[in-house]
């Protein structure tokens, strides 16, 4: 059974940080110049609204049990730190295609929990490389994977490729969750100011995830889109060949045949509009 997700009055939550046992989480989000704890933390990229939406998405899945995690996207570690303390799994592992290296903060963490075989982190790895990411979870687990929480890139073709590698290493009612896939729905991420600029959304490969879920019986058991994350929930269709997978594979679609009308009437208006603008002068 799943640990209760952060009992709440275990952690404490303030303006710029959450506090969890012997644990500073310093929000990223709130991060301030008045910051007086100096590196004695970990970063921490979820707002209490997201760890919020967890509790309650795990609350409704009181016997999942994830033994075998792997995070994508580490920054200052606080992820990985949270997850594990949230989850107890047997083994954690967490990747990240910066060269950054684990803080001593972090490092003390795992040092005094005497967790250096089950909590571990792969920097300089990408998470759209596929053989890479094979490899380690190759050399890192024994049997499937329960959970994988990716946290890293938000941007559609990386998050397909760690995607398409992973989803077939889990269990059959594991769990592929991809946070903050809705950044492009959010206005301070638009316009071309944005970090994401140019970038493709996460937002696409949701619906192809909605697409192959409607099309293929047991590939995905079930989808949870929430404002923060979507999980996707593993199904029981064996997959022969998970090195290959591909969603597109998993994908059939009629054209949309009312998208491809209502264009022709509006270009019908447009037209007609024009040609009365034109007869006025
Ligand atoms: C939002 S931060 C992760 C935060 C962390 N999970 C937490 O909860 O505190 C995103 C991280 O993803 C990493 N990242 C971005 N693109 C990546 C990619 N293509 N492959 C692997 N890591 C990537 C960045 O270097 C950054 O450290």
């Amino acid at each position: 059974m799943i640990k209760r997700l952060l009992p709440l009055d275990r952690a404490q939550w303030f303006p710029d940080r959450m506090i969890l046992g012997d644990l500073v989480f310093r929000l990223e989000h709130y991060k301030n110049d008045d910051w007086d704890l100096g590196d004695q933390c970990l970063a921490f990229f979820k707002v209490r609204g997201l760890v919020d939406q967890y509790q309650e998405f795990w609350a409704l899945r009181p016997s999942f049990r994830a033994e075998n995690v792997v995070e994508l996207g580490i920054w200052d570690g606080g992820g990985a730190a949270f997850w594990f303390e949230m989850l107890d799994p047997r083994k954690l592992i967490a990747v990240d295609y910066s060269p950054r290296g684990d803080s001593d903060y972090f490092r003390r963490y795992v040092a005094r929990r005497i967790l250096q075989e089950r909590l571990k982190t792969y920097w300089g790895t990408d998470q759209a490389d596929r053989s890479r990411l094979q490899r380690i979870v190759e050399d890192e687990f024994q049997g499937p994977l329960d959970l994988v929480l990716d946290d890293a890139s938000h941007v559609y073709e990386p998050t397909l490729a760690s995607f398409e590698t992973l989803f077939p290493l889990l269990r059959p009612g594991g769990f592929y969750i991809i946070e903050d896939w809705a950044w492009a729905h959010w206005k301070e991420f638009q316009g071309p100011r944005s970090p994401f600029a140019g970038r493709t959304a996460p937002t696409k490969l949701i619906c192809e995830l909605v697409e192959a879920a409607g099309g293929v019986t047991g590939l995905i058991a079930s989808l949870t889109v929430m404002v923060g994350f979507t999980a996707v929930e593993r199904g029981p269709v064996a997959l022969d060949r998970p090195l290959a997978f591909s969603l597109r594979d998993y994908i059939s679609r009629e054209p949309w045949p009312r998208i491809t009308r209502v264009r022709a009437l509006a270009r019908q208006k447009l037209r007609r509009l024009t040609e009365r603008m034109r007869l006025a002068g």
